[in-house]
């Protein structure tokens, strides 16, 4: 069941109105068959009936799973996570040497991060060059599904959902590895061979033969660079589930009265109703089932990032899922442009930029840029730019149906500044406490003992 579906589009409101109903009478008895459906009208006005409890943390109802269980996969191979670490972290790779993954993925920001720049993306291995997008952590990366259209009785057409990068444009974390290296704004590695020689005179070159099977085929040894780097990705490690709210879940930790009304508001489908698409589920004893996100595609509409590089050509947008390209899941429709993939909230509050484009430096000002979009664009936009990171034409793909932002221009904003504060305080309850082994990949290296989540 889809409570994104239910905002994206007006034809949803009908499943909006009777999740809720069914909801707050908990009887979760269906319509029964051959009883008229309520009209767009009736169902909206339905919805909007305040019957929902707001008791402090109710457990959420089941119907908040994620559509996908985790996908679990194979057990951890030590010996072939221990070397994706080490390729990782190892800055000969770049060219010039200094710029290894961990450079952007900084284990001290969750796996995300900057590299030194401060513009929101972050700066590749030569000076004046940036990556296109602000960096993704690639913790849970184990969670992500390949990219589909998910198919929801209530939705008006299948959504896309999943996929590697903000435009999900990858599905296979061994062939993606590619991307980063050689793209001249990030690691700017040169060829395959050039890099199958550093693999080859590197300190980790025994264990790599020994792991992957001796080859001089740069191909081949690009492939081995790849699948080392996929296990260390997914390993246990990458998954660490170690966070205040993940204690809260399994019974060890109380959240302090601000956390729980953040909590609460984050929940609450008249004010934040951020986890319709930040998905969690708070009943599930399992905390490694809320990703906090439901890796769906929405256009949130950010403001331009005016300090990009590719921001100074007026005509020049990152247009996301519609630039992706592939013939087996086409997503190139012109409805999705302007959508990028929800990220994950886990260790947003590490995060040094936030979105696609790196707009926002603070997680208070993203959460506010929620909360005025609808009601005070002014203070989002420059004057008289509504929506400036969005082609005129492709506005209308532009979400304005989540509760969080389906009001007017000068009605009262869905959260207060208190609120506000509220929301990120609960936010900050999703970092993850460090744990050995990210330290071990700061330092660029050894293997360590695992920490396997309790
Ligand atoms: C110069 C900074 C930089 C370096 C170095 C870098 N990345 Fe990234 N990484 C990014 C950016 C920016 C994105 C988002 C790109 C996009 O979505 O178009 C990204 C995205 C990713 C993603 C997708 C995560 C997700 O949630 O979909 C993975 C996986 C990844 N990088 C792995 C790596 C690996 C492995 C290396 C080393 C071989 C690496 N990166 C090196 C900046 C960097
Ligand atoms: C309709 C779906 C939807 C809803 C509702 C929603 N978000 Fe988001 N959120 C997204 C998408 C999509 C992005 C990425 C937007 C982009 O980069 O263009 C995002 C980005 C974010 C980010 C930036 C994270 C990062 O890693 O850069 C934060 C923080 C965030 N949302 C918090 C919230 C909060 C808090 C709420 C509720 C007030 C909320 N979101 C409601 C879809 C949603």
């Amino acid at each position: 069941m889809s409570g994104r579906g239910s905002w994206r589009r007006p034809a949803n409101l009908g499943a909006a109105a009777l999740i809720l109903a069914l909801g707050a009478c908990s009887k979760g008895k269906p319509a029964p068959p051959g009883a008229p459906k309520p009209t767009i009208a009736e169902a909206w006005a339905a919805a909007k009936i305040p019957n929902l409890p707001r008791s402090p943390v109710v457990p959420a109802r089941r119907t908040n799973v994620l559509p996908i269980p985790p996908r679990p996969g194979p057990p951890d191979n030590p010996v072939l996570v221990a070397l994706g670490r080490r390729i990782f972290a190892d800055e000969r790779l770049s060219e010039p040497p200094g710029t290894s993954c961990a450079s952007c993925h900084d284990p001290a920001r969750a796996f995300s991060g900057s590299h030194g720049s401060h513009i929101g993306v972050p700066l590749g291995s030569r000076p004046g060059h940036f990556a296109r997008r602000s960096t993704p952590s690639v913790l849970y990366l184990r969670f992500v599904p390949a990219f589909h259209y998910f198919e929801d009785d209530e939705a008006p057409a299948p959504e896309p959902r999943g996929g590697f990068f903000w435009d999900g444009r990858s599905d296979s974390l061994v062939e993606l590895a590619r991307q980063p290296l050689f793209n001249p704004d990030e690691m700017n590695a040169g060829t395959p061979r050039r890099l199958a020689g550093k693999i080859a005179r590197g300190p980790y070159a025994q264990e790599f033969r020994a792991a992957l099977g001796p080859s001089s085929d740069p191909e081949v040894i690009l492939r081995g660079v790849g699948v080392a780097l996929e296990a260390y990705l997914r390993s246990d490690e990458m998954t660490p589930v170690r966070s205040k709210y993940d204690d809260y879940v399994r019974g060890r930790a109380t959240l302090t009265e601000q956390e729980r009304q953040g909590l609460e508001i984050f929940k609450d489908r008249r004010r934040g109703a951020c986890s319709g698409c930040h998905r969690m589920a708070e009943t599930s004893t399992d905390p490694a089932e809320s990703m906090f996100t439901d890796y769906g595609y929405d256009a949130v509409a950010l403001p331009r990032n005016r300090e990009l590089p590719a921001s100074r050509a007026a005509a020049s947008f990152d247009l996301g899922l519609c630039e992706r390209k592939n013939a087996k899941t086409p997503s190139s429709d012109e409805r999705f442009c302007s959508a990028f993939r929800t990220p994950s909230l886990r260790n947003a509050a590490v995060r040094d930029s936030f979105g696609h484009n790196g707009v926002y430096k603070t997680l208070r000002e993203v959460v506010a840029f929620y909360a005025r979009r609808a009601v005070a664009p002014d203070r989002i936009y420059p004057p008289g730019k509504k929506f400036d990171d969005v082609p005129a034409k492709y506005r209308r793909n532009i979400n304005i149906y989540a509760p969080v932002y389906n009001r007017r221009e000068g009605a009262p904003p869905p959260l207060t500044d208190a609120e506000i504060d509220a929301v990120v305080a609960f936010l900050g309850t999703l970092t993850d406490a460090p744990s050995p082994s990210l330290a071990a990949t700061a330092a660029g290296s050894a293997p360590v003992a695992q920490s396997r989540s309790p």
